[in-house]
């Protein structure tokens, strides 16, 4: 073994020697492996990395412009080219900009916000997704998606939660797969974020996240874990926050050991724009790209200095006086080389679409499932269009556009359907639609050059808005009031977090005011987190409307007039206060330069359950249109072998007069563990479309790796014999049947 480490060192010696003496550079002529596509894909790697000097394996490893890095001209190997985002194709922007370029031809389908996608429950729906979205990125000519993002949501004020898939990691993981799958069947490259530990926006530049391992390796890696090993993602973006004190654009636990070492990922580690901060650190600890960079490592960067890079003359300097290794370099190069013949060089692939029909119709059906109806008392929902005769909708999010903004996941949509255009729409001819403000927020409309066009400058006081919001109500047989967050800081908002857990602009006078006035109310919440609901006992209906994009509109309308029964389940909790969140708790939140997580592993509903506390809405909550009976929850074997499976079956039958999707959910709880382990943890889920009256079995297979935790001491997953719990319910909170076995 030492014998071939230094015989392959001697020949990176001589091969470097040769050219660093200007020699050429690898084999000359003979057949060009590298463009040759029936070969394998390693081969190629290999014959091109041979053809290239010191110079060009260190220029594909950082940026060129704002969102791309340089092939090597000379061997006819392309750029790269990235683009955000989770939810749809960010505009072009200038060479060296943020802000857009102006182009005409680069409005994008806004697809639903990744909560909305986790609240569907649905898998299928996830390949959609992908699909569609890997479709525009494909025509726009992208080699790298910049998403999805899979942050675990560890506090309702985080800024970003709208773009990640929720609280639960086996939510997460089973939902990002298929996205995964199907954009890179584009030969687009996926580049899953932010990874690692990236749960809030205050001081995310810099706060070093403290977590002990079994939160580390049982919350916050298993969605990673599953993008990589699973989806087969090509790249992943490091986070800008510290892990153990180093920024996890390079970092030496997640990158080199975790990522690299023990998932055996073979793509590419992206920085965050911005998040590379040390030349060594870049060099050694698993950074292959990096990009966005601040050049002069102080402050805002200076234009165009693309050379000043870590990963530019200042990492080719410490190679060239042997300070750091080749060895390293070619790995980095190779990656790179890798996900350029998947991707820009792939000639396989398909030319994919943009703002077709098709894509709207995904995306509205996509949002018609993560909806979430989270109460309806008195019928009130949905709304009878032969009946109702004057609708009055009330409140700002009916108006405002809410694809513009919100950080780098803000797009330019050929056309956003807002909800009053939807509701109006859908009653046309059957209903009056009367609207008023009710309140003020966010008049602005404008994000890096893209403007919503709209004017929602208002001179009418607060007490004047409401007023003529209830003098509208009491004349209607329905009011909708919609509410919520929106993408402007210190809201729905990359770069800071939420100042409140409460509704802001006074939103709960406008909501208190409307349910005096009538009683035929429904609150439509569009956000990407959690909100307080003071008012929710004078509120008989209640939906979570997330950021759903360009058919926002005719989604929400689908729900409200019932031409979609609404199947969405909440992809995280809702607690009542936010002391209730175990974040917030215990006490560390924001934190400073560092962050505990104190909490461990008792992260939403598992926190819940630890502590007995009562959500307002729990995770894994959604109500329908129809109504159905879970039961006969029973095993075909109550011990469990170590090599063996358990069958839980349970019969789910649609109670109701009208077809509609039950998500029947399979929690396990380890009644004997040596280490502390939450209540119940999620491991399996189904959703299930039936008719009325009909009734359909579902079935899980339990096996003993489901019932792992991780040991900290150990440093290993272990399955320990003994009693445990399969959780059969249709919420984390609503357990229709139990069955007790045993691990052997
Ligand atoms: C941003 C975000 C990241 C995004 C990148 C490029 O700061 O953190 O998610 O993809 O920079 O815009």
């Amino acid at each position: 073994m030492k014998n071939r480490t230094w015989i392959k060192g001697l020949a990176a010696l001589c091969a470097s020697a040769a050219v660093a003496c200007g020699g050429g550079a690898g084999p000359q002529g003979g057949v060009a492996v590298y463009l040759d596509e029936s070969q394998p894909i390693e081969k190629r790697v290999e014959d091109a990395l041979s053809r290239m000097t010191l110079e060009e394996k260190v220029a594909i490893l950082h940026a060129q412009s704002k969102f791309s890095s340089a092939g090597v001209p000379r061997l006819g190997i392309p750029e790269v080219w990235c683009t955000d985002g989770p939810h749809g194709i960010r505009p072009e922007v200038l060479w060296d900009e943020w802000n857009q370029a102006g182009w005409t031809n680069d409005s994008c389908t806004a697809f639903p916000a990744l909560t909305c996608l986790a609240a569907t429950w649905n898998p299928e729906m996830s390949a959609l997704y992908g699909k569609s979205i890997g479709e525009e990125a494909r025509y726009r000519e992208k080699d790298i998606l910049l998403g999805p993002g899979v942050n675990i949501y560890r506090t309702p004020l985080n800024g970003r939660n709208f773009e990640y898939m929720g609280e639960d990691p086996y939510l997460s993981s089973r939902m990002v797969v298929p996205y995964i799958e199907e954009v890179q069947k584009n030969g687009v490259a996926v580049c899953v974020k932010h990874f690692a530990l990236n749960n809030q926006e205050a001081h995310r530049h810099g706060v070093n996240v403290v977590v002990d391992d079994r939160a580390l390796y049982e919350i916050y890696l298993p969605a990673f874990k599953a993008a990589v090993e699973e989806g087969g993602a090509w790249a992943v973006m490091g986070a800008y926050n510290k892990y153990k004190g180093e920024h996890c654009c390079h970092n030496r636990y997640l990158l080199n050991d975790i990522l690299k070492r023990d998932w055996a990922f073979d793509g590419v580690v992206v920085s965050d724009w911005g998040g590379t901060h040390d030349t060594k650190q870049a060099a050694e600890n698993g950074l292959d790209m990096e990009f966005g960079s601040w050049t002069d490592g102080l402050s805002w960067g200076a234009s165009n200095a693309y050379d000043n890079y870590h990963l530019a003359a200042p990492y080719l300097d410490m190679l060239r006086k042997g300070e750091a290794s080749m060895a390293t370099l070619d790995d980095k190069a190779r990656r790179v080389l890798r996900l350029i013949f998947r991707t820009a060089m792939n000639t396989r692939k398909p030319f994919g679409s943009l703002n077709s029909p098709e894509h709207l119709t995904a995306a509205r059906r996509i949002a018609g499932e993560g909806i979430v109806l989270l109460k309806n008392e008195g019928g009130v929902l949905p709304i009878d269009l032969g009946r109702a005769k004057t609708i009055a909708v009330v409140g700002e999010n009916a108006v405002k556009m809410m694809t513009v903004g919100g950080g780098s996941s803000s797009l330019k949509v050929r056309h956003e359907y807002t909800p009053l255009e939807g509701i109006r729409a859908a009653a046309a001819g059957k209903a009056e639609v009367i609207y008023e403000r009710g309140y003020v927020g966010d008049v602005t409309g404008d994000y890096n050059g893209v403007k919503t066009g709209q004017d929602l400058s208002e001179s009418r006081s607060e007490a004047q808005l409401i007023a003529d919001a209830v003098a509208a109500a009491r004349k209607a047989d329905a009011v909708i009031f919609v509410g919520g967050l929106n993408k402007s800081n210190h809201q729905d908002c990359e770069g800071d977090d939420r100042l409140q857990y409460g509704l802001p602009y006074a939103q709960d006078k406008v909501i208190g005011a409307l349910a005096e006035a009538n009683p035929n109310l429904a609150v439509v919440i569009v956000s990407g987190n959690a909100v307080a609901m003071p008012w929710i006992g004078r509120v008989p209906a209640v939906l979570e409307a997330w950021f759903s994009g360009s058919e926002a509109g005719n989604a929400l309308a689908d729900v409200v007039f019932g031409a979609v029964n609404p199947s969405g389940k909440l992809p995280f909790t809702f607690p009542v206060r936010l002391e209730d969140n175990s974040a917030h708790a215990l006490g560390e939140y924001p934190g400073g330069d560092t962050v505990t997580y104190n909490e461990s592993i008792f992260v939403g509903y598992r926190w819940h359950d630890k502590e007995r506390l009562e959500p307002l809405f729990a995770f894994g909550h959604g109500l329908s249109y129809t109504t159905f009976a879970v039961g006969n929850v029973k095993a075909d074997r109550t011990t469990l072998a170590s090599k063996g499976s358990i069958r839980i079956s349970a019969d789910v039958t649609n109670t109701g007069d009208r077809a509609g999707a039950e998500v029947v959910q399979l929690y396990i709880g380890d009644e004997q563990s040596s280490l502390p382990r939450p209540v119940k943890e999620l491991k399996g889920f189904r959703k299930i479309a039936l008719d009325p009256g009909q009734t359909q079995t579902v079935t899980f297979e339990i096996t003993p790796d489901m019932l792992r935790y991780y040991d900290d001491a150990k440093g290993a997953w272990v399955a320990e014999p003994g009693a445990f719990t399969a959780y059969v319910g249709v919420a984390s909170d609503d357990i229709r049947g139990t069955v007790g076995f045993e691990l052997k």
